[in-house]
C-alpha cells in the first residue's frame, strides 16, 4: 500500500498544481486543517452527529448496517459502538444492499433515523427510518420505508431533516445523484410521506469533461441563522465524485466538495453567493473542497451548533490522500464556520 500510493499522490499534486488558477490557489490554501479528533476517526462516510443531553456525543455513518461511535466531545476521543441495525432493514431493494448516510434527529423526544438502502449505481433506492429513546446500540427499532414513490427523476437517497421548531412541519431533503436534490415533508411524527409535492431544489446540468453523466450533487444538509434580523436557510450539498481509488482519481476539481445555496425560506428557492439560482443556473458556492496535504475530496457533511464551545461546526468525511483512500480509510473531520457575513466561511 505505501509503495504504491507515493508516486501516485505525487501525481495528484502535480496536476491539481498546474490546473488551478492563483485565485483558487489562495483560497485553498486559506482552508484550515480539520480539527483535532481522536479515537476512532475512520472507517466513517456520510457522518450524522448529535449531541445527547447528558453530553454524549453520537456519530451515526454509512459503515456495516449504520456505524454507532460516541464520545464525549467532538473532537473524541471516539469509539465505535456497533451496528444501528444489525440484522439491515426490513426494507428489501436489491440483494447485497448496503444501508446508507444515517440522518439523524430528535421528533418528540426520540431519535429518528432515516437511512438509504442501495447500492452503487441503483435508481430504485428507498428511504426508511429507525427509532430509538436513547440513541444508543442496541436500542433501534426498524420502521421501514417512509414510503416516498420511488421516480425516473430522482433516486431515494441522502435523506435530511429541516425542522425550524417543534411545530413547524418537517422537511424532508433527499437525493439523488439523479436529479439532484429534492425537497418534500414528512407527516407529523416523522413516521412517513406526508403526500405533498416532492420539489427540485438543486440541479446541476453541466457535464464534467471526463464524464458522459451529468455532475452529481446529492447529500443535501439544511441549517438555518439569524443575521440582523433575516433568517438565512443554508442548504449545503455534495458535488462531484465521492468514492475513488488511488489508481482511478478524477480530474482535480471534479472530486467531492462541499457547496451552498441560500434563502430566505427553509423551501427556496436558493441562490448562491454570486446571486445564480442553484435550480436553474448552475448555481452553488463552495465552502470546501481538497486542500493541503491531507484534505481530498470533502463531502457527506452535516451542520450541528456545539453546545460545548457554542461555535457551528462543519463536519464531513474527506480522504488523507498519506493515509489512503480505500472505504476503511475515509476520515471523520470537521471545522468550525463563521456565518456572520451571511455566507459560512470555514475557520480556524
Ligand atoms: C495569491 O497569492 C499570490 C502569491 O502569494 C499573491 O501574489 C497574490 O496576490 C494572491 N492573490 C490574491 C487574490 O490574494
Ligand atoms: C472504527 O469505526 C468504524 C466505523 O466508523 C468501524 O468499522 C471500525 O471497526 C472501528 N474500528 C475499531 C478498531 O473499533
Ligand atoms: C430503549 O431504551 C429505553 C430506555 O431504557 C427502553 O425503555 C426501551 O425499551 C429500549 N428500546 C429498545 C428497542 O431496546
Ligand atoms: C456543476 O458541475 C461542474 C462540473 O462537474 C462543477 O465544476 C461545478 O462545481 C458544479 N456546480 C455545483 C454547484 O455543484
Ligand atoms: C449586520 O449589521 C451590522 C450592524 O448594522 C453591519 O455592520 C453588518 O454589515 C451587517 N451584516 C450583514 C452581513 O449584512
Amino acid at each position: 500500500m505505501k509503495f504504491t500510493s507515493l508516486p501516485l499522490i505525487l501525481l495528484v499534486y502535480l496536476s491539481v498544481s498546474r490546473a488551478a488558477p492563483f485565485s483558487r490557489r489562495n483560497a485553498t490554501l486559506a482552508w484550515p486543517e480539520p480539527e483535532p479528533c481522536t479515537g476512532n476517526c475512520t472507517g466513517v462516510h456520510d457522518p450524522s452527529v448529535i449531541r445527547r443531553e447528558d453530553g454524549t456525543w453520537f456519530r451515526y455513518s454509512t459503515n456495516g448496517n449504520i456505524a454507532i461511535a460516541t464520545a464525549p466531545a467532538l473532537t473524541g476521543p471516539w469509539t465505535y459502538r456497533g451496528a444501528m441495525l444489525p440484522s439491515g432493514s426490513v426494507i428489501d431493494v436489491v440483494d447485497d444492499q448496503q444501508l446508507w448516510a444515517p440522518d439523524v434527529f430528535v421528533i418528540d423526544g426520540e431519535y429518528h433515523a432515516y437511512y438509504s438502502v442501495s447500492i452503487s449505481g441503483l435508481q430504485t433506492s428507498d428511504i426508511g427510518l429507525a427509532t430509538s429513546v436513547t440513541g444508543d446500540v442496541g436500542n433501534w427499532t426498524d420502521h421501514g420505508s417512509v414510503g416516498l414513490p420511488k421516480s425516473s427523476d430522482y433516486n431515494l437517497i441522502d435523506a435530511n431533516i429541516f425542522r425550524e421548531s417543534e411545530s413547524a412541519p418537517i422537511i424532508f431533503n433527499f437525493g439523488s445523484a439523479w436529479g439532484d436534490i429534492y425537497q418534500t415533508t414528512l407527516d407529523d411524527d416523522g413516521g412517513s410521506w406526508s403526500g405533498d409535492d416532492i420539489e427540485q431544489k438543486i440541479f446541476n446540468s453541466t457535464y464534467p469533461p471526463d464524464q458522459d453523466y451529468r455532475a452529481i450533487s446529492e447529500g443535501s444538509f439544511e441549517f438555518w441563522w439569524p443575521l440582523n434580523g433575516t433568517n438565512y436557510y443554508y442548504l449545503f450539498f455534495s458535488s462531484g465524485a465521492c468514492c475513488q481509488t488511488a489508481d482511478d482519481l478524477k480530474a482535480p476539481g471534479e472530486e467531492y466538495k462541499i457547496m451552498v445555496c441560500r434563502s430566505t425560506s427553509a423551501t427556496g428557492p436558493f441562490v448562491d453567493q454570486a446571486g445564480k439560482d442553484c435550480l436553474t443556473e448552475n448555481g452553488g458556492t463552495l465552502v470546501l473542497g481538497s486542500h493541503g496535504e491531507h484534505v481530498y475530496a470533502p463531502g457527506g457533511q452535516g451542520v450541528y451548533h456545539d453546545p460545548d464551545s457554542d461555535r457551528v461546526a462543519l463536519y464531513y468525511h474527506y480522504a488523507d490522500p498519506t493515509i489512503g483512500y480505500a472505504y476503511e480509510q475515509f476520515q471523520f473531520g470537521f471545522n468550525y464556520i463563521d456565518l456572520s457575513s451571511g455566507w459560512p466561511v470555514v475557520t480556524a
